[in-house]
């Protein structure tokens, strides 16, 4: 069996691991938001009308932070729209998704989601069809506490204490030709510079994120974000980035090494933002909020996206159906992410339910996991403490878009306050186990508390409302801690966790409110 050595020490870390690293993204599109979070017709429905089967889902997830309404169909949504009484709401076109939105989940509503979700809502405003008045009205909507015209208005509509929402976008992927009211870098920098001055000038306390290019394919990568942050720097905290992929032409092992893309897109991203803060002679960083990311098998949407007069609510789109493999992805990604928590300050998986989704839904019926639901899950709940630098020596893995990368990728966490360490590791390879040679020694007195791997001999295997759990993360029974060495066999296409804790422990209870953003 092949052997790749993995040795941890609680000297070399990269920074604290961010809660805001498990964020998800909820748009209106699809089925993601009607017959998803919300259908007052169903039998779980609560008394706002939110399907609580979705609900404990994503509590069990350990969602942190929630990115909301889009997404392409931020631009050209009107957020007045989906306030106030639901009758008078109108019904309008959203362009993006060729859809028709009937306003029955609005800001306040998905605030209130928030709240019984335990989640943080990130909001986006139109820089599409709107501008820089728009921004400000629905920022004076959700933050202002009260007296003034449209703070009023919330408490009118049901919500007397403020929102309080504290990170926000300004627009969406506005380098894409396919965005509604597209634009230039120059044309973009001066309106995201603008509307953050303005939105400051209400809340000086808000996060806000400039839309970097909409993924790193665009031509214009690189030289967007630089064009951005060169205009916006001081008066924004994050660009973002945006990524998917998928195995769609068959060439797996490169699918596997997904993660290496994804931490060459992060050090490009981060590297542009230096360039501009040194020749700017800036003081603050620019990180980085990753706030789409997942698998997506874009040429199968599931149904076309609807065409002429065909304008229906809620369609079936983007209800791709993940594999094992594509779980070793999505579980590699977080590994990526986690390794940049001194950039990555904040991602969101895309999105929560049913659209490209860890939690599927059957209008009126049941809800099930999907097999990408499991690492996220897994890792969000056990990654505490700080983020540690690993030495990594692993065997190599020819793929036809990386070259030569690491068939074993791993991250590890350690929490100071409970001694615990938290090993995530993927064994990337097609075809071979790995056996996992870590060496600890620089942790003494610790035991394997949990080892779980998710595998399975059909990596094709995919949940279905039917079957979702034959296969699930099981006991890795071969991990064994001696004399300082863990040892662990690592199936091909794998994804796994193990933990380890001190023999004799101060016994305190992880709070995870009390981390740091
Ligand atoms: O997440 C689905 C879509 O992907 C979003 O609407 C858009 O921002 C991205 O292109």
């Amino acid at each position: 069996m092949l052997t790749a050595t993995v040795t941890l020490d609680p000297a070399f870390v990269v920074g604290p691991v961010r809660p805001r690293t498990f964020g998800t993204f909820v748009e209106h599109l699809g089925r993601c938001v009607y017959t998803g979070i919300y259908e007052p017709e169903h039998a779980t429905a609560d008394e706002d009308g939110f399907r609580t089967d979705v609900l404990d889902l994503t509590r069990e997830l350990e969602v942190t932070t929630v990115r909301y309404p889009g997404g392409n169909f931020v631009s050209g949504y009107r957020w007045e729209d989906g306030v106030g009484p639901r009758e008078a709401r109108p019904v309008r076109l959203d362009l993006a998704w060729h859809s028709s939105e009937p306003n029955w989940v609005g800001v306040d509503e998905f605030v209130r989601w928030c709240r019984k979700a335990g989640v943080e809502p990130m909001m986006a405003v139109n820089l599409g069809t709107r501008g820089v008045q728009e921004a400000l009205d629905l920022l004076e909507y959700c933050n202002v506490t009260g007296g003034t015209y449209l703070s009023d208005l919330r408490r009118a509509n049901g919500a007397e204490e403020p929102h309080g929402i504290r990170m926000w976008c300004l627009g969406n992927e506005m380098d894409g030709p396919w965005q509604i009211g597209h634009k230039t870098a120059e044309e973009y920098a001066r309106l995201a510079t603008e509307t953050a001055r303005a939105m400051r000038m209400i809340d000086p306390t808000i996060e806000l994120v400039a839309c970097g290019s909409s993924s790193s394919e665009m031509t214009t990568f690189g030289a967007w974000e630089h064009t951005v942050l060169s205009e916006a720097y001081e008066q924004v905290d994050y660009v973002s980035a945006h990524v998917y992929y998928n195995g769609a032409d068959g060439d797996l092992a490169s699918f596997l090494a997904s993660a290496v893309n994804m931490d060459r897109f992060i050090a490009s991203v981060a590297a542009t933002a230096d360039a501009v803060r040194a020749a700017g002679k800036h003081e603050k960083r620019i990180h980085i909020s990753f706030d789409e990311w997942n698998v997506w098998y874009i040429d199968r949407m599931r149904s076309e996206v609807p065409t002429g007069e065909d304008w229906p609510v809620a369609p079936i789109l983007c209800e791709d159906t993940y594999t094992v493999a594509d779980a070793v992805v999505v579980g590699n990604c977080l590994i990526s992410l986690l390794r940049h928590a001194d950039r990555v300050h904040a991602a969101s998986l895309a999105q929560l339910v049913n659209v490209i989704a860890p939690i599927m839904t059957e209008p009126g019926g049941r809800s099930w996991r999907q097999t990408t639901f499991h690492p996220f899950a897994l890792t969000a709940h056990h990654a505490r403490g700080e983020v540690l630098r690993l030495a990594i020596s692993s065997p190599l893995l020819p793929t036809a878009k990386y070259g030569d990368v690491p068939a074993l990728d791993a991250v590890a966490t350690h929490d100071a306050a409970t001694g615990e360490v938290a090993i995530f590791v993927v064994n990337r390879s097609p075809d071979e186990e790995l056996l996992l040679d870590s060496d600890l020694r620089a942790f003494p007195g610790l035991r394997v508390i949990e080892a779980v791997t998710l595998h399975s001999p059909d990596h094709t295997w995919a949940a279905t409302a039917d079957d979702a759990t034959s296969v699930v993360p099981q006991a890795n029974t071969s991990a064994l801690l001696a004399d300082g060495r863990l040892g662990a066999a690592l199936p091909p296409i794998s994804w796994s966790m193990i933990r380890l804790k001190p023999t004799e422990t101060i016994p305190v209870v992880p709070n995870r409110g009390g981390r740091a953003l």
